[in-house]
């Protein structure tokens, strides 16, 4: 490997199994020659699975959940108390919708589930860009990644709302770029990933022909969950610096196809 992260530290939010790409992520960091801590909702690490990955890569574990405020404080608090000093680089790979999973169309939501989803999709950046920014928790040139996918520009009827959580997301990631750049020469950007077969991509209606009709689609195929990792590496690398307040296309080209011929074969 290249040594990418050597001496960086970081906080990873959201590996949950080792189809995660946060997984795949802290993985290729531990690689590179980074420390980090992992978090994750405290449901979602008594599964058991983090365990596994926190050993692979001598990290600690801390749970937190991202849409409270107190559960941020102390995990940043301790993860620089962890790892010794300000933080570098920080994932957020979290996506949930309660109206997906309960099966509410996106026309007829229940808004109870709309605000749960909200507030765990995308409020949940903000709140760790907060947290992180008045606790002077990042170094110099860090830089913090989300996840987010493109139906935050195009419609994709069955991704429901959360392509209303993506593209608050992908805002909140320009807005408060703005400071963070400013006063601490962090970046802070999104990457759009291809549909990957995750737990939370596979909880997507039609996800089988959605990621059949996208791999035609895209000229260089559907870039796989290791692909992503990889990029996001190179974000959290110094040979990135000056990039920020962007949504990052990392799909094959499929964001700016109209047809191929590969998916035309099947109309004609
Ligand atoms: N899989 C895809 O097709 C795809 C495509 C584009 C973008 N993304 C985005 O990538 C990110 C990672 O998802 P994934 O595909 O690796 O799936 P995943 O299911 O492995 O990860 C989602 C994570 O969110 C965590 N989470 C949920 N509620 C939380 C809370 N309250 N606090 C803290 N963590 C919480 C889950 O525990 C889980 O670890 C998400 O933002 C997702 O929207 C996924």
């Amino acid at each position: 490997m290249y040594n990418l992260l050597k001496g960086k530290k970081g906080i990873i939010f959201g590996a949950l199994n080792e189809h995660s790409i946060a997984w795949k992520t802290a993985e290729r960091a531990h690689e590179e020659g980074a420390k980090f801590v992992l978090t994750n909702a405290p449901a979602s690490i008594r599964m058991g699975e983090l365990d596994v990955l926190a050993k692979k890569t001598g990290s600690q574990i801390i749970a937190a959940d991202a849409t409270s405020i107190r559960d941020l404080e102390h995990l940043v608090e301790k993860s620089m108390d962890i790892l010794g000093g300000k933080i570098d680089f920080v994932l957020h790979s979290i996506g949930m919708s309660v109206n997906v999973r309960k099966g509410k169309s996106y026309t007829d939501p229940n808004y109870d589930f709309t605000t749960k989803g909200w507030d765990v999709s995308a409020v949940s950046f903000h709140k760790m860009l907060n947290v992180l920014y008045k606790k002077e928790a990042m170094n110099d040139w860090g830089s913090i990644v989300a996840l987010t996918y493109m139906a935050a520009q195009r419609v994709f009827p069955d991704y429901n709302d959360m392509a209303d959580n993506k593209a608050y997301l992908e805002s909140v990631a320009r807005s408060f770029g703005y400071f963070f750049g400013r006063d601490y020469k962090v970046r802070v950007n999104t990457i759009s990933q291809s549909p990957t077969p995750t737990t939370a991509g596979k909880g997507v209606k039609g996800f089988d022909g959605f990621i059949a009709y996208s791999e035609k689609m895209s000229p260089l195929g559907n870039a796989t969950a290791l692909e992503c990792a990889d990029y996001t590496i190179s974000m959290f690398s110094d040979l990135t610096k000056k990039v920020t307040l962007q949504n990052l296309f990392h799909d094959g080209g499929f964001s700016n196809m109209g047809v191929s011929d590969a998916v035309l074969e099947n109309f004609e």
